[in-house]
Formats: C-alpha cells, sequence, structure tokens
C-alpha cells in the first residue's frame, strides 16, 4: 500500500491492482465521463485514498452528494452487497467502512465555515473576468486598481470597490489625462455589475477575515489529511462565481506554497468539478494562464483533478498535463459525440487487449478506462478497471449531523464573523466628509472677509473695485488621500493588506500586473 492509492482492479478479470502512484499525484488528473456513469464515486474513492495517506483534499460538491465522505458506509445500506461483491471481484480483501475528517465550508457561510477573499487578492483580471466586463471596462479596473495602490486605498469589500469607482467617475477628468479615456458609462457599466454580483450573493464572499491556505492544509491526529468540501450547490446559480473562486483559490496557492519538487506524495489535492465551466467561453489569455498555473503549481506539490463530463470541454494544453486519467463512459450518439470520443480515445497509450475507443464506449457503470502514470512518470497504457467501492456512505448526510459537525469542526468560530477594518469605503467617506467640513469653514471664512471687506470699503470712498483682487485663501478641499488618512491607516498600510496590494511578480499570473 505504500505510496500507492488503490483505485480498483484491472486486467480480464478485473483481479488486477490499479493503484495511482502518490509520488506522481502532483501531475494532474482527469475524471471524465457521461451523465451517471460513477464520476462522483470516483471522486469519492479518491478523496478517501488520498485522506488515508494523509494527503488533504479540496473539493467542490456541486450536487451535495460528497458530504456521505464525513460518515462510514453501512452494512444495512441497499448498496452493502453491490459493494462487498465488487471488493471481492477486484481482490479489495481490507475493504471496510469507514468515515473521513471533513471540513465544511461554503462562499454563503451556509452549509460550512465562510470563504472569504479580499478585491485586492482577487486582482483585476479574475474579477474582470467574474464580472464578464468588457475590454473597455477591464481598462477602467485596472486604473481602479492602480489608483487604490498609488493612494493607499485598500480594496477589501464591495462596498470599498463601489467607494472607489465613485471617486473614479467624480475624478474622470484628471484620471483620463493619466490613463486615457476614463468614460462614465463604463464605470456605471461596472457597479451595475457589481450589483448583479451582490444580487447573487456574492458580496458576502469579498471580506475579511480571508482564508488563510494553511486552513485547507491540514491532517487530523490520526495523519489523515482534512477533506474540505465546498458547498457548490447554490453556487452553480453563480457559475461565474464558482469558476472564478476555484481559480483564484489556484493562484493563490501557487503564490503562497513554497517549491518543493518532486514530493513522495502531493502537499494539497484540489479536484475541479464542472471544469468546463472554467473554459466556457474564456478568453485565450485565460486559458494560457490556467495553463501555466497547472504546470507550475506541480513543483509546490499541488495536483489539480479536472473532472467533467467530456473531455472535449478541457482545452488540449491543458488535456495534455493531466497524466492520471479515470475515463468512464462516453456515449455516442451523434457525430460530434464519435468525434470527440475518437479524439479522447487518441490520446491514451493503448493496450493490445483491446480497443481503447471501444472500451470508452462499453465500459459499464463504476467501471472506466484508465491510465495512471508509472515509475518515471510514464503514462500507464489504458486498462478497464472496475473502480472500487467507497468506504464512506454514498450520498449526503443529514442536515443536522453536517451542522454537528460545522460545531465541533477545529476552524469553528475562525471564519463565522466579518470584519470590517478601515479600507477604501471608509477612507474616501471620512475624505468625502472633512472636504465637506473644509468647504464649509472656508465659506465660513470667505463670508467674514467679505463682510470685513465690505466694513472696509464702505470706510474708503472711491476704491471699492480693489478688494476684489484680493489674495486671501480660496476654499480649497484637500487633494491627496494622505491628508485624510490618519496614522493608524497608514501604519496598517505598510502592514500585510499594503503588501498585498502591491503583491509582486508572481502576483502577476492573474492580478494582471
Ligand atoms: N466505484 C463504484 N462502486 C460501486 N458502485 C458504483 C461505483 N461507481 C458508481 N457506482 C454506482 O453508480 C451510481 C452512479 O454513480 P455516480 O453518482 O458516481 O455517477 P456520476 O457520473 O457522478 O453521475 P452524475 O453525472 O449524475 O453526477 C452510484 O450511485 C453507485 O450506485
Ligand atoms: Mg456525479
Amino acid at each position: 500500500m505504500d505510496g500507492t492509492l488503490f483505485v480498483g482492479g484491472g486486467g480480464p478479470d478485473y483481479s488486477e491492482k490499479q493503484q495511482l502512484l502518490l509520488g506522481y499525484a502532483n501531475r494532474h488528473g482527469l475524471i471524465a465521463g457521461a451523465t451517471g456513469t460513477g464520476k462522483t464515486v470516483t471522486l469519492q474513492i479518491l478523496a478517501e485514498g488520498f485522506s488515508a495517506a494523509g494527503v488533504p483534499v479540496f473539493m467542490a460538491d456541486v450536487k451535495g452528494d460528497l458530504s456521505g465522505l464525513a460518515k462510514a458506509g453501512s452494512p444495512d445500506s441497499k448498496l452493502h452487497e453491490p459493494f462487498t461483491s465488487r471488493a471481492a471481484k477486484i481482490g479489495y480483501d481490507d475493504y471496510a467502512y469507514a468515515a473521513f475528517p471533513v471540513t465544511f465550508w461554503d462562499l454563503f457561510g451556509e452549509q460550512g465555515h465562510p470563504v472569504r477573499t479580499t478585491v485586492a487578492e482577487m486582482g483585476p483580471l479574475l474579477l474582470s473576468r467574474l464580472l464578464e466586463l468588457s475590454e473597455a471596462q477591464e481598462g477602467i479596473l485596472n486604473v481602479a486598481f492602480r489608483v487604490a495602490d498609488e493612494e493607499g486605498l485598500p480594496l477589501l469589500d464591495l462596498k470599498d470597490l463601489q467607494a472607489l469607482l465613485v471617486w473614479i467617475g467624480e475624478n474622470r477628468e484628471k484620471l483620463s489625462l493619466r490613463f486615457g479615456n476614463v468614460a462614465v458609462a463604463s464605470v456605471g457599466a461596472i457597479q451595475r455589475r457589481l450589483l448583479v454580483l451582490e444580487n447573487q450573493g456574492g458580496a458576502a464572499f469579498f471580506g475579511e477575515p480571508a482564508l488563510a491556505l494553511s486552513d485547507l492544509m491540514r491532517t487530523d491526529t490520526e495523519g489523515r489529511g482534512i477533506i474540505n468540501i465546498l458547498a457548490a450547490d447554490k453556487l452553480m446559480a453563480a457559475p461565474r462565481l464558482y469558476s472564478t473562486f476555484l481559480l483564484w483559490l489556484l493562484s493563490e496557492l501557487f503564490e503562497e506554497l513554497p517549491e518543493v519538487g518532486d514530493p513522495e506524495k502531493p502537499k494539497l489535492v484540489f479536484f475541479f468539478d464542472e471544469a468546463h465551466l472554467l473554459f466556457d467561453g474564456a478568453p485565450k489569455a485565460l486559458v494560457d494562464k490556467v495553463e501555466q498555473v497547472a504546470r507550475l503549481i506541480r513543483s509546490k506539490g499541488v495536483g489539480v483533478y479536472f473532472c467533467t463530463q467530456n473531455p472535449a470541454d478541457v482545452p488540449e494544453d491543458i488535456l495534455g498535463q493531466l497524466g492520471n486519467r479515470v475515463q468512464h463512459a462516453l456515449r455516442a450518439f451523434t457525430a460530434k459525440d464519435r468525434k470527440d470520443l475518437r479524439l479522447a480515445a487518441e490520446t491514451y497509450r493503448d493496450n493490445p487487449r483491446f480497443s481503447t475507443e471501444q472500451a470508452i464506449r462499453e465500459v459499464g457503470t463504476g467501471e472506466a478506462v484508465t491510465s495512471l502514470l508509472e515509475r518515471k512518470g510514464i503514462p500507464g497504457m489504458v486498462e478497464r478497471t472496475l473502480i472500487r467501492p467507497p468506504a464512506s456512505q454514498l450520498g449526503p448526510i443529514e442536515v443536522s449531523e453536517r451542522k454537528a459537525l460545522m460545531n465541533t469542526s477545529a476552524l469553528a468560530g475562525k471564519y463565522d464573523h466579518t470584519l470590517d477594518r478601515v479600507s477604501a469605503y471608509e477612507i474616501l467617506q471620512k475624505r468625502a466628509q472633512q472636504a465637506a467640513q473644509e468647504a464649509a469653514r472656508a465659506e465660513e471664512v470667505a463670508e467674514e472677509q467679505e463682510t470685513s471687506a465690505r466694513e472696509y470699503n464702505s470706510a474708503r470712498r472711491y476704491s471699492g473695485g480693489r478688494v476684489t483682487r484680493s489674495t486671501s485663501r480660496a476654499p480649497k478641499a484637500p487633494d491627496t488621500f494622505g491628508s485624510a488618512m490618519t496614522e493608524a491607516v497608514i501604519k496598517e498600510l505598510k502592514g500585510t493588506t499594503g503588501r498585498r496590494i502591491v503583491r509582486g511578480i508572481l502576483g502577476g499570473l492573474f492580478k494582471g500586473r
């Protein structure tokens, strides 16, 4: 068992053990197949296997059926018989029901610990993608991030970005001189997109306390990897938020984790379910970046497993990097289906025993055409593999069981309450207040001067016009943010937030700077 993860049985009678080598598990993977062919169970048994090997896992639960990982399967289940006979068939002698350590997460904070990040960390590129901005609008967003950087305005939550955009609208003439046309229509369009995001519940996702990546990379007292399950059922209603969030998470992992070269097992395995959402209508620039992150994140010890119905959904450059593959059945109804099938089959190392293409069409439920990396990272010859049955419960746990796990989680309480620090919104608001106060004061001064001038003039006989050329101070609003910032805020900026805002070169991968 050492250094391997048992996937199922292959060979002519399904008795040959098919194993994923943990040392190559960071060379990414693919789980594909038509609906109802066994993808979710495969996801579940892989998560079990990684956890048992001490590897933490992150996965999104799109249909709400992965929470069963937290509970042992039961001999009373009607699946007990098919599961045990399958186990016997594949020579899975130590098959036993078991529960796994699970932490639940939820962008909306309902079915798990809230997951948040800051607007600054999301960066303009991903945010543009999230908001589906046009090129011109993306340009404005870049200006906004630049201005925030220069002026030391932390962009934490959506309120901050909204306030900054208002400010940009007000100062568009001055900004246009530096950055080119800052059209009020574009600013307005971004504001409307932000409203849509708010209506989808996206506001909850931006703010603090932001997710600490180390909280996704924990093991339990027995050394098992924690399986982090992100509730994604509701999130699926906002597919852009879903895919952008996962992409953000990948880029953060990439930025923050140290290089480890080729570890004996991954530091984290990341399952990207419904991966087609990531690539649907994605601009080439984004696909290139995903490709780049996938390529580079390997050496940080993170394995990324894309799950999708059709491997044709995954761009070729990325598909080429997915070394460990579990291909469940594909349908071949239409001409396009058949073409996709042929293309999918072509990417495998053939097994003389059968035709890959035919096997992909024929495999039964819970069976798959697998190709797992061999020593030296050589793609394994394809095998028809009967995937092992799960040790944990198939299907969701009860809401009450989930609540109980959330309450006793080691992270209970850590993320529950939002923290609203002084950031762009507050600074701009304060600045506006001060400007208003100063204007009022200036008005008073002007009034006083006018009165005294009138008195002076009336005391003289002929030279009433002169005083109007007075050099007295004109009402003047402070024109740097700095003047409105308190010491405390400046100090704050020198801390983590400031550092994050201007984060450097690798941050540029997704931050678009
Ligand atoms: N490895 C397996 N061992 C035992 N039974 C399995 C296995 N894989 C699949 N099954 C059976 O097949 C059913 C369907 O599998 P699963 O839910 O994984 O399909 P799916 O591809 O995720 O479908 P969908 O696209 O609808 O999500 C399971 O409920 C289970 O009964
Ligand atoms: Mg499924």
